[in-house]
């Protein structure tokens, strides 16, 4: 991943490519394709090919609890973060008395199903682009139910400060839960969110797997309340009994988020690309990439292009944005030179990954440079 003949063997998609556009879709290692390929071959013997399944899937939980800090019983594997979510509220089924912090850098995954159901929401606000935990103290009390953030924004890349955060929500609302969205963190910030009562993680990102997986992980002592109130079968220790048309018994904790058979190719793309990351090393990955970030951020500001969240160090994240009316043409431009970033919702988003050169970033500046000398609209 990091050096330039192991990046063009592994990830030979990206010959001639800056590929700045991780925060949307990752790149899936050579490993990812041979693992998908693995499991046609699985799928291809039917019935049996449930055994290679089931071992892939105790494999990548294995993995996946390691890189989110848990013991594997706490881990289990839906099919997207919204469907994450959804469980969760039905596990906590809001009352109207109660309350639910969201922030305005969040992505709408966590947010939305909280605005469909009862309670109300209450909205920590961004300040210049990053979240302040004073600003958080205020919105906690008794009738705190759950305080949802993302430990890296999808809009701006800001990062919050963790352990202020877990700090301030356990002083001021003790019975709350704490849900962290780590989709834009796994695979390229370590640790993540220690200490949370429930992470969750889309898997086509930073995590470099397949679309159609989402990890979930939820403290044991937590396994109980956390535990959603939705049929299936997967889930269920009785689903097959013979009193199944009287109740449903549902497995408590992580795994009661998997309802359905699982997604198993994206399951076998998972084990395979966060074992490659693993490999490598997380920290090591955050190592050589942030420093691109930093050298990005500040060429962006000389360049009169404000980042929409303060660089914070010892806090990088892999996102830089910005905006500027006249980004689409600037888009356009990039597009042309075979320079990929995220345009979208009126600003424009990089991500640095560690398959992301100095070089790439340097070919974005180029262009960036020569939109600039032509007017800003060339
Ligand atoms: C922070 C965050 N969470 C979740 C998602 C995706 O949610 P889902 O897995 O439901 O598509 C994204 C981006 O697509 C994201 O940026």
């Amino acid at each position: 991943v990091l050096d330039p003949s192991s990046r063009l063997a592994d990830f030979p998609s990206l010959a001639g490519e800056a590929y700045l556009n991780t925060a949307a879709e990752g790149i899936p290692p050579r490993q990812v394709s041979e693992a998908v390929a693995e499991y046609l071959a699985d799928k291809a013997i039917g019935m049996n090919g449930r055994d290679p399944h089931f071992r892939r899937l105790e494999s990548c939980r294995d993995v996946a609890a390691r890189m989110v800090g848990l013991p594997p019983a706490d881990v289990a594997f839906c099919s997207c973060a919204s469907e994450a979510y959804n469980l969760l509220r039905s596990a906590v089924g809001p009352r109207d008395d109660d309350e639910v912090v969201v922030s305005d850098l969040d992505f709408p995954a966590g947010v939305t199903p909280w605005l469909v159901a009862g309670g109300r929401t209450r909205l920590w606000k961004h300040r210049d682009g990053r979240l302040d935990p004073a600003d958080l103290e205020p919105l906690l009390g008794p009738r705190t139910l759950l305080v949802q953030v993302s430990l890296v924004s999808f809009w701006n890349g800001h990062r919050i400060d963790w352990p202020a955060v877990h700090e301030t929500v356990r002083r001021q609302a003790p019975d709350a839960v704490l849900a962290v969205d780590v989709t834009q963190a796994l695979g390229r910030i370590t640790p993540l969110a220690p200490g949370a009562d429930i992470v969750i993680s889309s898997t086509h990102k930073w995590a470099l797997g397949l679309h159609g997986g989402c990890v979930v992980g939820i403290a044991a002592d937590r396994a109980d309340r956390l535990t959603p109130r939705a049929g299936g079968w997967y889930h269920l220790d009785n689903a097959f009994d013979a009193d199944r048309f009287e109740r449903a018994v549902v497995r408590p904790g992580a795994a009661a988020y998997a309802v359905g058979m699982p997604n198993f190719a994206a399951i076998y793309a998972l084990d395979a690309s966060l074992r490659v990351l693993e490999a490598v090393g997380v920290d090591r990955i955050a190592a050589h990439a942030d420093p691109i970030v930093a050298a990005l951020d500040e060429t962006l500001r000389a360049e009169g292009l404000e980042p929409l969240a303060p660089l914070e160090p010892g806090r990088l994240s892999g996102i830089v944005a910005f905006r500027h009316d006249d980004t689409p043409r600037l888009h356009a431009r990039l597009e042309r030179e075979g320079i990929r970033v995220m345009h979208h919702a009126g600003r424009m988003r990089l991500a640095v990954h560690g398959y992301t050169t100095a070089d790439d970033v340097d070919r974005f500046v180029a262009a960036v440079r020569a939109w600039r000398a032509a007017g800003g609209t060339g």
